[in-house]
C-alpha cells in the first residue's frame, strides 16, 4: 500500500497558463474566491491500494460519473488556509500541521481514510510552489489554500465509499468581508441550528455549510454579514458563525468564548488568539455564553467588543447584531481596541514582522 514516503507527485505544468500581464491584473484586486491558479493539485484513494495517483497538473474540471457517491450522500471534507509573501520575499503557510491535523479528525468523523499528515503537506506546497507567481500584489492579499476530498466510488448503496479523490486549488484573495469591512453585521438565527450534539460541527465537512445556507440567506435578507448560530438543544448558548469563531471582550478585560463541546469548528485562528492574548497577561475564558447575557451586557457597557476570526475573515470586529428579538450594538459600533490589538499581533506574525515564538510560521522558499 502507498505510504508518504513512496507517493511522488507527478508534475505536469500548465501548457496554457494565464498570460503574465492578466495575471497581473488579476492579483490588483482578487477580491474572494472568485479566482484561481493555473495548477491543482489529485490523489486518489482505494481501499486495498491506498494513496496513488498524485499529480500537480493543470486545473481543470473534472469528469464525474452521476453516481458518484458525493453527489447523493455528500461525504466530503475540506481546509481553509493561507500562503502570505513575507516582508522578505519568501513565502510561508501559517500552521499548516494544525489544517493536516484537522483534515484527518475531519476525515475520522466522516468514515473517510485519512491522508498522512506529511502527504497533506507536501501537497499544499507543491502547490504553492508551482502557482508561486500568483501572490496578490494588492496590500493584506494572500493565496488562499483548499485542500478537500471526496467519495468517488460509483455507488448508490449508503455505505463509507471505498473510493476518494483528495484535491487541493488555489486562490488568490483579498479581504473576506467587502471592502475590507471595518465591522461586521450579524444576524441571529433563532430558527435553524448548524450542529447538534453527536453530529458534525467540529468536523470541517460541506454538509455544515450546506446547512447553514437557510440561515446565511436570511442573514443577507436582513442586510447582514453574516449568521451566528446558538445550540440546538436551547436555541440559547451562542456558538459560532457560518464560517468564523466568536470572541466576546469584557470590561474587566477578561475574553469569553464557546468551548468546544464537538459543535463548533475548532479553528486555528482561534486557538493562536487564545494564545496570544494569555501572552498579553488577559484572562481567557472558554465558557458558555447566553444570547440574552450578550445583548444585556452590551447595553449595560459590560461587553466592550465582540469580534469573529478565522482563516477567510483573519479577526474582524462584530457591530451590530439583529435578530427577531431586536438589534443591539456593540460599543461604538466600530472595531474595539483589542480586536485592533490582537489582529495586529496575529497579522504581524503571519507576515513574518513579529517574532514567531511559537513556530507557527512554516517557510518555504
Ligand atoms: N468556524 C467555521 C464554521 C469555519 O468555517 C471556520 C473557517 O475555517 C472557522 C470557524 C475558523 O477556523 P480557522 O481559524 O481554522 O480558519
Ligand atoms: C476559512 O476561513 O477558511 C473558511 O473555510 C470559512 C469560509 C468562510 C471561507
Amino acid at each position: 500500500m502507498a505510504n508518504s514516503d513512496s507517493l511522488e507527485f507527478l508534475v505536469e505544468k500548465h501548457s496554457k497558463p494565464v498570460p503574465p500581464a492578466e495575471r497581473t491584473e488579476i492579483l490588483m484586486n482578487p477580491g474572494f474566491g472568485n479566482l484561481f491558479t493555473d495548477h491543482m493539485v489529485s490523489i486518489r484513494y482505494s481501499e486495498g491500494q491506498g494513496w496513488h495517483d498524485a499529480k500537480v497538473q493543470a486545473r481543470a474540471p473534472i469528469p464525474m460519473d452521476p453516481a458518484s457517491s458525493v453527489l447523493h450522500y455528500a461525504q466530503e471534507i475540506f481546509e481553509g488556509m493561507k500562503a502570505y509573501r513575507l516582508a522578505d520575499g519568501t513565502t510561508a503557510l501559517f500552521r499548516p500541521e494544525q489544517n493536516a491535523l484537522r483534515f484527518q479528525k475531519s476525515a475520522r468523523r466522516m468514515a473517510m481514510p485519512e491522508l498522512p499528515q506529511e502527504i497533506f503537506l507536501k501537497s499544499v506546497e507543491a502547490l504553492v510552489d508551482i502557482d508561486r507567481d500568483w501572490f496578490p500584489s494588492a496590500e493584506g492579499g494572500s493565496l488562499y489554500l483548499r485542500p478537500f476530498m471526496f467519495a468517488s466510488e460509483v455507488f448508490l448503496g449508503v455505505r463509507p465509499a471505498k473510493e476518494y479523490l483528495y484535491m487541493v486549488i488555489a486562490s488568490p484573495v483579498g479581504a473576506y468581508f467587502k471592502e475590507g469591512a471595518s465591522a461586521i453585521s450579524i444576524w441571529v438565527s433563532e430558527e435553524y441550528s448548524r450542529a447538534a450534539p453527536g453530529g458534525t460541527g467540529a468536523a470541517k465537512c460541506g454538509g455544515n455549510y450546506a446547512a447553514s445556507l437557510v440561515a446565511q440567506a436570511e442573514a443577507i435578507a436582513q442586510d447582514c454579514d453574516q449568521v451566528v448560530f446558538l445550540d440546538a438543544a436551547e436555541h440559547r448558548w451562542v456558538e459560532e458563525l457560518g464560517g468564523m469563531n466568536l470572541f466576546f471582550v469584557m470590561d474587566d478585560g477578561r475574553l469569553i468564548t464557546p468551548p468546544l463541546t464537538g459543535t463548533i469548528l475548532p479553528g486555528i485562528t482561534r486557538e493562536s488568539i487564545i494564545t496570544l492574548a494569555r501572552e498579553e497577561g488577559l484572562e481567557v475564558s472558554e465558557e458558555p455564553y447566553a444570547i440574552d447575557q450578550w445583548r444585556s451586557d452590551a447595553a449595560s457597557g459590560k461587553l466592550k467588543e465582540t469580534f469573529a476570526c478565522g482563516t477567510a475573515a483573519v479577526v474582524t470586529a462584530v457591530g451590530t447584531v439583529r435578530s427577531a428579538q431586536g438589534d443591539f450594538t456593540i460599543g461604538s459600533g466600530g472595531p474595539g481596541q483589542l480586536t485592533e490589538k490582537l489582529r495586529m499581533r496575529l497579522v504581524d506574525i503571519q507576515r513574518g514582522l513579529a517574532e514567531d515564538k511559537y513556530g507557527w510560521v512554516k517557510r518555504l522558499f
